[in-house]
């Protein structure tokens, strides 16, 4: 193949490899200024939840809007745009990779043969530019189809929730050597900041990219380990949104329209509730309504349960519904004499009231009630 075209056109060497160069090189400056801004915006979650909120509305151009509610839709076109460059920076990444073993066997011994540091460096970019196909791919198809999924909760529980924690520490390892290096090798490919002396701006610049690397590393893995501390505390509630910034709140308040805490907040008890009255459901179908409980309550705990009322046992029980034993007083009472009826009756309508409202005593509540 190669010696096909190499014979056939040595005449018209093509100019096409070179602006391939130019692209990939385009493609990787784009790139690479981008993650080093989007290490910073990332990082702001150093200085707390806040200000990572407050980034990530700005980011998605909250400031225009009435309600303080960001566009996520502006997120996903500024994903579809990385996104596009990632791919034909891959692409164009892919023709410098080597495709055969023995291409993989000259690199690796012109390395050891040369020791070039430079060329080592190259090295490096093959292999994470690899790693990245995936690791990259699966992060910014995330970031496409969930583009209003960005806040400090949500991020942390992405993190750690969501696992994502793995694949950021390879991703950050491997993105931060990828565009430093990357970055460096540009400006040595094309000569920018070339002074004079070319050895020493290449010292200079190698310096300025060990430095940069630092402070890059740096914050990458400080904002993982604040997104793996927020997620880790609220792994109980991951998916609950953060509830909005003071800048949010007021810029609603001003607008006159409800913060989005609020509607969150609403939400939130509608959810709360919703779970209550489903507790409270469990409740009722755990236990018993209050007519048919059994008077057990002051009953000692060891009383047998309604289920057990149910079961005929001896005779001697008092048959279910039947008004428990106390109750049997009242009626003898209710039966002997009107004057204590009352009485009785008082004490036991609390008790009526309490744990049973069978016809039993209907009687008794009539005789107050005629009083
Ligand atoms: C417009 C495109 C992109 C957007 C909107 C974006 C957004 C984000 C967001 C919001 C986070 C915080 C964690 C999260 O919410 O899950 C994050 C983390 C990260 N992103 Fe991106 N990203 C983009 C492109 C990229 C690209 C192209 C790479 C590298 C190939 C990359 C590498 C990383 C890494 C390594 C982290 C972890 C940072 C850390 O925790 O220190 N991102 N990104």
């Amino acid at each position: 193949m190669e010696s096909y075209i190499i014979e056939e056109n040595t005449a018209k060497s093509s100019r096409l490899p070179a602006r391939l160069d130019l692209a990939q090189s385009g493609t990787g400056l784009i790139l690479g200024l981008f993650m080093w801004v989007h290490m910073l915006l990332v990082g702001s979650i150093i200085l707390g939840k806040d200000a990572f909120d407050f980034v990530a509305k700005t980011m998605e151009l909250a400031f225009l809007s009435d309600n303080g509610h960001g566009y996520p839709i502006a997120v996903f076109f500024a994903v579809s745009g990385v996104f596009t460059l990632f791919i034909i920076h891959a692409l164009l990444g892919m023709r410098k990779f080597p495709i055969s073993w023995r291409q993989h066997r000259i690199i690796r011994d012109q390395m050891q043969m040369m020791k070039h540091p430079d060329t080592n460096l190259w090295y490096i970019q093959v292999v994470t530019g690899f790693i990245m196909f995936f690791a990259g791919s699966v992060h910014l198809y995330t970031m496409l189809v969930n583009p209003g999924s960005i806040d400090p909760f949500l991020s942390a529980d992405r993190v750690v929730s969501g696992n994502y924690w793995f694949l950021y520490l390879v991703l950050l390892i491997c993105v931060e050597l990828h565009a430093g290096i990357g970055l460096y090798r540009l400006c040595m490919k094309w000569g920018w900041f070339g002074g004079k002396d070319a050895r020493k701006s290449r010292k200079k610049l190698k310096t300025l990219k060990n430095r940069l690397m630092i402070f890059f590393f740096g914050i990458g893995f400080l904002a993982l380990f604040m997104f793996i501390v927020i997620g880790w505390n609220h792994r109980h509630n991951a998916g609950e949104r953060y509830q909005g910034t003071a800048y949010q709140q007021s810029h609603a308040a001003t607008a006159g329209a409800p913060a989005a805490s609020a509607v969150d907040e609403m939400e939130k008890t509608a959810n709360e509730t919703g779970a209550a009255s489903h507790e409270t459901d469990m409740q009722a179908t755990a236990a018993p309504p209050a007519d048919q409980a059994p008077a057990h309550d002051d009953a000692p705990a060891d009383a047998p349960s309604p289920a057990d009322e149910a079961e005929p046992v001896d005779e001697t029980a008092p048959a279910a519904g039947a008004a428990p034993e106390h109750d049997t007083e009242a009626v003898q009472d209710a039966g002997t004499s009107d004057a204590a009826a009352p009485a009785a009756a008082d004490s036991h309508t609390e008790a009526d009231t309490n744990d049973q409202g069978s016809d039993a005593h209907e009687p008794t509540h009539s005789a107050v009630e005629t009083q």
